[in-house]
């Protein structure tokens, strides 16, 4: 698949039939996910690949809008390792530049995912503590975001409405 079919085909799905990824794969997305750039080549990411079943079920539960992950074969955890992240701008791009670094490992790791043939979801909404509880998390950890990966089960649906060019683009020429 090339990139521009895996930009496109990725979308969220919220629906899984449990199957196991094979742990090479596993690597494959992970591996994607650290080739993404960061502020002063920081790499703050920590990924915490979650494969046991009650544990990706005990983690779902807490996610008011990712039950549906229950069902996946693949949580990935990503934190932010703090020790890492750099901060040494100050102020607000203390935080802004993590975010940044964070957002891109992420989207490889989904494109990656959606070359695989898996289907995914981005969770932004989870239980901190018990998902430290759950993956064993280090103190200097902090949990951003929950992937969802795993064998889709939701048809064909269609991708959400895009806004037009237009609207979200000037032109400064
Ligand atoms: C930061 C962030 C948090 C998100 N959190 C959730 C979530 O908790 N549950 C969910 O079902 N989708 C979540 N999503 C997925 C978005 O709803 C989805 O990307 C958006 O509706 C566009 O649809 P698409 O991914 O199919 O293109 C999140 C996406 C982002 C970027």
């Amino acid at each position: 698949m090339n990139l521009k079919d895996a930009i496109t085909k990725r979308r969220s799905v919220r629906s899984y039939a449990y199957q196991p990824i094979a742990k090479e794969t596993i690597e494959e997305i992970l591996a994607a996910g650290v080739q993404a750039p960061s502020s002063c080549n920081t790499q703050p990411w920590h990924i915490y690949a979650v494969t046991n079943k009650e544990k990706i079920a005990a983690i779902a539960e807490t996610c008011p809008h990712g039950k549906f992950g229950a069902e996946c074969g693949l949580l990935l955890v990503c934190a932010q390792n703090e020790d890492r992240a750099c901060r040494r701008f100050g102020g607000e791009y203390d935080t802004r530049f993590p975010n940044q670094d964070m957002g891109a490992c992420i989207q490889n790791m989904l494109l990656s995912a959606t070359e695989h043939n898996l289907a995914s979801c981005w969770i932004g909404l989870f239980d901190e503590k018990l998902v430290r509880a759950q993956t064993g998390m280090t103190e200097n950890h902090t949990p951003v975001a929950i992937l969802c990966i795993g064998t889709g089960n939701d048809g064909d649906k269609p991708k959400a409405r895009r806004l037009p060019l237009e609207e979200v683009t000037t032109w400064v020429e």
